[in-house]
């Protein structure tokens, strides 16, 4: 275990936590498997690519937290002519090109708090070495045959397409020109499995959300093809073991990232035992077909389990014609992390958009969610609470018998409450939803002061005892809500938890610097204009 997840689990044990009682406990089954892609390094990383990995890594934590035994697995996809090209137009090998890179996305996830498991490069040896024996079992039992190729190739998304599949003549994709391809290549006999696809994709809920179903059911319906797996012109790739000149086309090859990374096709099997099939994959919309067709099809040809959800996420739109050259910079995550913190560009990525849906990412949206949710909302109310138990009971709030009022029973019951609520919003990997309810605590405990004015109680030695039990009510609020957070956020709910010093029913608080900064939106974006 790393020490940063160490760290995390201890505190959250300390403060009476999330994998003690307050989430749910599991369902009996310890292991947990989820991914993301693998991510081409041919351009720079930016926030879109934050997305997808900042919400697997938070439902990775939060299933870390009940529970389970979790591999949370992610990496690079880095064979292809794309890649080659990239480099050699940087005059760089490719293999330099590919360790910078690497590099740095492991950076990335490093300042974006990602705690993956397994970080998967496929140019590792032991993935070339175990997608050569699965290319050799498909082989050797019937699913690859050579034959030729003669159709359409769209060169940047390395992709093969049947003239019907062409829109305007087009690559349907990235509507760019294709060109004609005429060579020998290995194929795979995607075609046999096509009712059992069906079957897969319309009668079970192997694909999610829903609103993705009917386009995969469509293109089943349309007759699979048999798929051109190999290409002879492409030599940054994995070699086809018996026919050297042949490479292996990047979607076998990343694909069985996914099973290589559990040892699948080495020696030491064990993890692929434990937690193969993935519990969730997550992926974004674009390459659904990929793996809910292919992905499936390659491993019925294995006879091995399917992955039991894929999940195919919305696109974060990095503002169309609003992003300029020289606003680049601030969708980059680097600079986003720097300047307004690591809390900051998780909670947006995890709350502005609900999971299946696009949205759209503005500089301004991004500020006002962080000022709005965890400026006003959240920090405010830890700092008004802290501010007021310190000065009137030195720091130390215990349960005590004053009387409970109307008006502290609808916050009890909302604090009551939350778990489950966020519980359920995340078993149907609604993070958005989830946050939502985590906040609207934290604006009904603000409230709760606005109402009950401690301040005024304060004044007066007899309301001392009732000063107490506001103060106890929103201490519990805080509790909770920074627990529900913290996998979510990675900074400062395990702060505030920290500063809670809760432990036998008596909360003592200890310092507590202030939580987030308040941006100015407008000067801000005048800068970044
Ligand atoms: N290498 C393939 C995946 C192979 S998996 C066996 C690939 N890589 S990618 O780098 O292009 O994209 C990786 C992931 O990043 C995809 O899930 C993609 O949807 C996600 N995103 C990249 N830009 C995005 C947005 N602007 N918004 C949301 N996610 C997007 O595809």
């Amino acid at each position: 275990m790393s020490k940063s997840k160490e760290n995390l689990q201890e505190n959250l044990c300390e403060s009476n936590s999330l994998c003690e009682c307050e989430i749910a406990p599991n369902d009996g089954k310890n292991s947990y498997y989820i991914t993301t892609p693998i991510y081409y390094p041919s351009g720079d990383w930016h926030i879109g690519h934050c997305y997808t990995t900042v919400n697997c890594d938070a439902l990775a934590r939060y299933k870390r937290c009940k529970g389970y035994q979790v591999i949370f697995g992610t990496g690079t996809d880095e064979h292809g002519q794309k890649v080659a090209d990239v480099a050699a137009s940087k005059g760089l090998s490719t293999q330099t090109h590919l360790d910078e890179r690497a590099e740095n996305i492991k950076q990335l996830w490093k300042i974006l708090d990602i705690e993956y498991d397994m970080f998967i490069r496929t140019t590792d040896d032991y993935h070339c070495k175990a997608v050569q024996e699965i290319f050799l079992q498909l082989y050797n039992q019937g699913d690859i045959y050579k034959s030729n190729y003669e159709g359409k190739y769209c060169t940047p998304c390395e992709s093969f397409w049947t003239p019907a599949q062409l829109v305007d003549d087009c690559c349907p994709d990235c509507k760019r020109p294709v060109i004609d391809s005429c060579e020998e290549c290995y194929f795979f006999r995607l075609s046999r499995y096509q009712d059992r696809l069906l079957d897969l994709i319309s009668n079970t809920d192997f694909l999610a959300p829903q609103s993705r179903v009917n386009e995969m059911v469509n293109f089943i319906k349309e007759g699979l093809q048999d798929l051109a797996v190999t290409r002879s012109n492409v030599k940054w790739g994995i070699p086809v073991p018996w026919d050297e000149k042949h490479t292996l086309y990047v979607w076998v090859d990343a694909l069985s990232n996914y099973i290589t990374m559990l040892g699948y096709g080495s020696d030491d099997t064990t993890k692929f035992d434990k937690f193969w099939p993935a519990d969730l994959q997550v992926v974004g919309k674009e390459i659904v077909r990929f793996h809910t067709i292919i992905w499936p099809g390659i491993l019925m040809a294995l006879k091995l389990p399917l992955p039991k959800k894929v999940y195919g996420h919305g696109w974060l739109l990095l503002g169309g014609d609003k992003m300029s050259k020289s606003k680049g910079n601030t969708a980059n995550p680097f600079d986003l992390v720097a300047k307004y913190s690591v809390d900051a560009v998780r909670y947006y990525l995890l709350r502005e958009v609900p999971f299946g849906a696009d949205g759209a990412y503005t500089l301004e949206m991004f500020l006002n969610r962080y000022n709005t949710d965890l400026v006003n909302t959240y920090g405010n109310l830890v700092s008004r609470t802290f501010a007021m138990a310190n000065q009137n009971f030195d720091g130390i709030i215990s349960k005590d018998d004053g009387q409970c009022e109307s008006i502290d029973s609808a916050l009890v019951e909302q604090i009551e409450n939350l778990p489950k609520l966020v519980d359920e919003f995340v078993d149907n990997l609604n993070l958005s939803k989830a946050l939502e309810s985590i906040i609207n605590l934290c604006q009904s405990a603000n409230k709760y002061i606005d109402e009950t004015k401690p301040w005024l109680l304060a004044k007066q030695q007899q309301s001392k005892a009732r000063l107490q039990v506001v103060l106890y009510n929103l201490l519990q609020a805080i509790k909770i809500s920074s627990q529900q957070l913290s996998p979510f956020l990675t900074e400062k709910p395990i702060q505030v938890l920290k500063a809670l010093g809760f432990g036998d029913g008596v909360y003592r608080l200890q310092t507590l610097d202030k939580l987030y900064d308040r941006v100015d939106v407008k000067s801000e974006l005048s800068k970044a204009n």
